[in-house]
């Protein structure tokens, strides 16, 4: 897995030679094998690619560390240390595993308090002593994954409440009208939110009690006296809560990233440096190179026959006889970056909206605006394979039922199948919540506000565009050497013996 920024000329060239190929192809030769000639399948897909002007790859242009670089590895040490857990019983790897897709293969995940610390993914529990225990996961929502995290340009979060004001964040999101934070009021600039909207995250992790504070750990405190108590804690000064850790190795790290030979613990380990060495981490996590890709760039074998069908339905309007899922899921991430209701089956303890506080009303949190009840950022659907389970609030464990529900949500709703969920996700009020979702998204539809049409597809569409979501899926990701990199080896000095290893059911580490 390399980094590669195409250049601009890279793919005109290889379709120059496509097209060469394909002409001597025609002139000279009887046979007009499919290898040489496009057919009338790829004729039609490559104008909806053009149509939507394609390139595959959507890290092009942007400037991403290296996991190789000193930052990058700094951040894979503090991704991976329970130290940054006011218990120090969770790490951000507890639910963004490589090996899990970047997530936690969980519909819902659980931080503080499992019953086994490094057990991640499935088997992952609350343990009955942890705090707030009813039997569920502690967190509301489902761990999207960290990968391409340096592709997002607006919004982070399922509700978009990391956001950069200018609307883009290329530039390092701080252009102009710098990143809104759940530290500042709606709508303002969030002064210490660093230099992308992957730094200005990664300060709130720490700060939520069911994900790394723990409950009853920094009571009282403000998030960013949580962040002084963590910097004090990993530096060796100050006073913090629970006082220092007994294996201290951090400041050479953070020197090789952030210092010279004059720095001292308080001036390097301070948490934007924190902040700012995960988000390099999560940023060299750069994984495109998709089937899709290869395609688009002119590969025409990339893709099955039934994955060109899947692509065709997937960019084609209605009209044309197809789903328009990019309306929604637009340009070469898949995404775009809005806010959209989707009629999403609710389940989980919810985000304490509605009567009894366990509804979620997404994005209407932020804005306050009904459009936004119950909307959700359209996630990138780069290796949406490896990402399951899916929405929101990860109440789809196959990906057929996640699509058979999105084409119509009515339907959907009527046969959801409550048998997939984990026995111990909270769902007492999950089917009128999710029957609030789909009225509210009824409405919009009626009063053609809503981009998500109903369509009704045969089975073997419906198969062709499952197929077509695997072809967004880079191989590297499901490759334990190919991620190797991104995951610290036993070799790997531990700077502070908190390293979290995962390891799954069977007791095989991750
Ligand atoms: C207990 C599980 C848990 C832990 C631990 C955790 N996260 Fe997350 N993470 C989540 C969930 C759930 C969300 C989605 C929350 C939401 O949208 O409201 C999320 C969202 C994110 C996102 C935004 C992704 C996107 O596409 O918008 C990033 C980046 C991220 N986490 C990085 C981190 C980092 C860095 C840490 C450690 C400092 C961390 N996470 C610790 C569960 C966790
Ligand atoms: C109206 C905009 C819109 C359209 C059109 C749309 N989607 Fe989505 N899609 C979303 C939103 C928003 C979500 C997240 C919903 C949630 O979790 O509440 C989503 C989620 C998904 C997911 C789950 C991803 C994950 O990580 O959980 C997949 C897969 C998906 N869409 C595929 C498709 C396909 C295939 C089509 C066309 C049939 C389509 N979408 C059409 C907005 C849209």
């Amino acid at each position: 897995m390399t980094i590669v920024n195409a250049l601009p000329g890279r793919i005109g060239l290889v379709w120059g030679l496509l097209l060469a190929v394909g002409l001597t192809g025609c002139g000279g030769s009887d046979s007009t094998s499919s290898s040489e000639l496009p057919n009338q399948l790829d004729l039609e897909l490559r104008t909806e690619i053009n149509t939507h002007q394609l390139t595959g790859d959507p890290s092009t242009g942007r400037e991403l560390p290296s996991i190789d670089s000193p930052k990058a590895q700094l951040g894979m040490q503090l991704f991976y240390s329970k130290a940054l857990s006011g218990d120090m019983d969770t790490a951000c790897v507890t639910c963004h595993h490589p090996m899990l897709g970047g997530g936690d293969d969980l519909a819902l995940s659980v931080g503080v308090d499992a019953e086994y610390q490094d057990l991640l993914g499935l088997g992952r529990l609350h343990s009955q002593d942890g705090d707030h225990f009813d039997g569920g996961p502690t967190v509301p929502r489902n761990a999207p994954t960290t990968f391409n995290i340096g592709m997002w340009d607006k919004v982070l979060f399922h509700d978009g409440r990391v956001e950069s004001l200018s609307g883009t964040a290329r530039k390092g999101g701080a252009d102009g009208a710098g990143i809104r934070t759940p530290d500042v009021a709606y709508g303002s600039a969030d002064p210490d939110a660093g230099t992308s909207l992957a730094v200005a995250q990664a300060r709130f992790p720490v700060t939520s009690p069911e994900e790394m504070k723990n409950f009853g750990w920094f009571d009282g405190a403000s998030n960013q006296q949580v962040r002084q108590y963590l910097q004090e804690r990993l530096g060796g000064y100050g006073n913090p809560p629970g006082g220092h850790l007994s294996t201290n190795h951090w400041l050479e790290l953070f020197v090789a990233a952030y210092g010279n030979a004059q720095s001292t613990p308080e001036s390097v380990i301070t948490f934007a440096n924190v902040a700012d060495a995960l988000a390099a981490y999560e940023s060299s996590q750069v994984f495109v190179d998709t089937p899709w890709k290869a395609y688009v760039q002119g590969n025409e074998e990339a893709l099955t026959a039934s994955q060109k069908r899947g692509a065709l339905l997937f960019y084609r309007s209605v009209e044309q006889g197809g789903a328009d899922c990019a309306a929604c899921h637009s340009g070469d991430f898949f995404t775009d970056e809005q806010f959209h209701n989707v009629a999403m089956i609710q389940i989980g303890r919810g985000k304490g909206n509605g009567e009894d506080g366990s509804e979620d009303f997404g994005r209407f949190r932020e804005t306050g605006e009904e459009k936004d009840r119950f909307a959700f950022r359209t996630p990138t659907l780069l290796n949406v394979t490896a990402t399951g389970p899916w929405g929101h609030a990860g109440a789809f464990s196959t990906m057929e039922g996640f699509i058979r529900q999105h084409l119509d949500p009515e339907r959907g709703f009527y046969e959801y199948d409550w048998a997939q969920l984990d026995g111990n996700v909270q769902v007492t009020h999950a089917e009128r919540n999710s029957l609030k979702a789909l009225n509210h998204w009824l409405a919009l539809l009626e009063s053609g506000q809503s981009l998500l049409p109903v369509v009704s597809l045969d089975d073997g569409q419906v198969t062709d565009l499952v197929n077509f979501m695997e072809a967004l899926t880079d191989p590297c990701v499901e490759v334990r050497e190919c991620m190797a990199p991104w995951i610290p080896d036993e070799a790997m000095p531990d700077p502070d013996d908190m390293r979290l290893d995962g390891m799954d059911l069977d007791g095989n580490y991750l």
